[in-house]
């Protein structure tokens, strides 16, 4: 059994990276579970907040990183790198200093935009960061005009390549 946690790095509420991340549960392999965990509540990085006791959304964001084999966060593309919100998510969760739970663990990055680029820049860059962080980047899947491969609203992926992308993404953990 495989249980994954999905973040999406956008708060916009018809997101394209929200979607994708619940297409997830449909495309996931059998024997793999993917959680989503949602972080539009998540405060921004305060190193005051991050004392003994943590606002409550931070230590259950961090509890569930340390129980599951790995995660999956869906970026936005924001000025050639990933979004505030996705750097955010990996402060707060690499945390405790050397402890937090982010740190060496295997992760799936997926960055997709309606653009040409495929948001290409923000998938290397949070993939770099996770890995120098200690993690194992198991799968990189970069999404260009993403708005023809997803079914508006619904999160579900018409676009047969990317589909099989994700399912062998979710598959290599
Ligand atoms: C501030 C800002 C900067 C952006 N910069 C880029 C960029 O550098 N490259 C790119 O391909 N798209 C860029 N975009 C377009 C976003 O990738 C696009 O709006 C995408 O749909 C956002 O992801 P979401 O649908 O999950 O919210 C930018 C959008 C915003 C709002």
């Amino acid at each position: 059994m495989t249980t994954l946690l999905a973040f999406s790095g956008s708060l916009r509420a018809d997101s394209f990276n929200t979607r994708l991340i619940h297409a997830l549960g449909v495309l996931a392999p059998e024997g793999t579970t993917v959680i989503q965990f949602d972080i539009s509540e998540l405060p921004f990085y305060n190193q005051d907040l991050d004392a003994d006791t943590v606002p409550e959304i931070v230590a259950a964001l961090r509890a569930a990183i340390a129980e599951v084999d790995g995660v999956v966060i869906a970026t936005p593309e924001y000025n050639h790198t990933y979004s505030a919100v996705t750097k955010n998510l990996i402060d707060w969760a690499s945390r405790p200093f050397m402890k937090g739970p982010i740190i060496g663990k295997r992760s799936m990055v997926v960055a997709a935009g309606p653009g040409p680029g495929g948001g290409v820049h923000a998938l290397e860059a949070t993939s770099t960061l996770l890995q120098l962080l200690g993690g194992t980047v198991v799968a990189q899947v970069g999404v260009a005009g993403v708005h023809e491969k997803l079914k508006a609203e619904s999160g579900v992926v018409t676009d047969e390549a990317l589909a099989q992308q994700l399912r062998d993404g979710l598959a290599a953990f």
